[in-house]
């Protein structure tokens, strides 16, 4: 099963870039920046990643990114990402940053953006993988920051293909937002948004809605409304589903309950995906590989599930011919 899993040539369309920062590499870039992290050393940082939900993992995860400074920081970090993916057989990914994160540290936006698209450009040619990249807002924070943040990325726009929305969910529904994604929408981004990851199906009819999502990120607590099921059954509205991350998250209590399976055989259009790689334990690679071992998935299914992830990606026919 390993063999064949390896073999899979994959898409990623649900990775957020900071999640993916490994703490060897979060030491080294917080040494060369001389900042201190409080943990003593990768080890203890490890043992810190026991999560029993989302928040205790985003306390970690904001913590982690404020070493990252300048343009260099953002092109290490992403093209560590790259190359690991790439080991998996990663031929494609979508891959989210969050500005807010770093701008309200005071990094400028074109610093971020500066070093993401940099290793973009040499992880097609040093590993024949393509990217783009998606701009989530943060959903704790209000409509009026994301509205700045939107006004700040305008001028890059050719720099990234989407808009999405993360971060907290329970609280924070993708109404409160309506304003600013309708507005990307007008500027022609497509729109993904986090939804029924550990918030109720509503957030995931809002997300359709209100927001016009092209595509939900996680959905598992659709499987709630078999109304809202049929509807993205009809729909062939993509999910990217991210089983390590809800196992970590505590979102089932263990892989041989995951929904990805049930998904399937209600007709969903699932894609697996690892989230944030470096905090839950492995990379899209290993998150084919959990599922295989611990779901009664045949080799179709993960095939299907496989080549989902590049008929659900933003990109035109020729660009999709290229990566399969
Ligand atoms: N930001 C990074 N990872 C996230 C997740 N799993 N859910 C919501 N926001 C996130
Ligand atoms: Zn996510």
């Amino acid at each position: 099963m390993h063999g064949f899993v390896d073999a899979l040539p994959k898409a990623e369309l649900h990775i957020h870039i900071e999640g993916s920062f490994e703490p060897e590499l979060m030491f080294g870039i917080a040494r060369r920046n001389e900042i201190s992290l409080p943990y003593a050393d990768v080890d203890a940082l490890r043992r810190a990643y026991a999560f029993t939900r989302l928040q205790d993992f985003l306390d970690l995860y904001y913590q982690g990114m404020s070493v990252l400074h300048t343009e260099q920081d953002f092109y290490d970090l992403a093209i560590a990402y790259f190359e690991k993916a790439a080991s998996q057989n990663l031929r494609y990914a979508e891959v989210f940053f969050d500005p807010q994160g770093h701008t309200s540290r005071g990094v400028a936006f074109s610093t971020v953006i500066g070093g993401l698209t940099r290793a973009i450009a040499d992880a097609e040619l040093r590993f024949d993988l393509r990217a783009k990249l998606i701009l989530c807002f943060l959903r704790h924070l209000d409509e009026a920051d994301a509205e700045r943040t939107l006004d700040e990325a305008l001028p890059y726009r050719e720099k990234f293909v989407g808009i999405g929305l993360d971060s907290s969910e329970i609280g924070f529904p993708p109404s409160k937002f309506r304003n600013v994604f309708r507005r990307a929408r007008d500027e022609g981004f497509k729109i993904v948004c986090h939804a029924g990851e550990e918030g109720p199906p509503e957030y995931v009819w809002e997300a359709l809605d209100i927001l016009g999502a092209d595509r939900i990120d996680h959905g598992n607590s659709a499987l709630q409304d078999m109304d809202l099921v049929r509807r993205l059954a009809a729909d062939k509205m993509p999910l990217t589903v991210c089983p390590l991350s809800n196992y970590r998250l505590c979102g089932v209590p263990e892989l041989k309950v995951h929904p990805a399976k049930r998904m399937l055989d209600l007709g969903l259009f699932v894609t697996i995906n690892s989230d944030d790689p470096a905090y839950f334990g492995g990379y899209v690679g290993d998150n084919f590989k959990a599922i295989a071992e611990h779901l009664p998935l045949s080799a179709d299914e993960l095939r299907m599930m496989a080549r989902n992830g590049f008929l659900a990606g933003f990109m035109d026919d020729d660009d999709r011919a290229r990566c399969l």
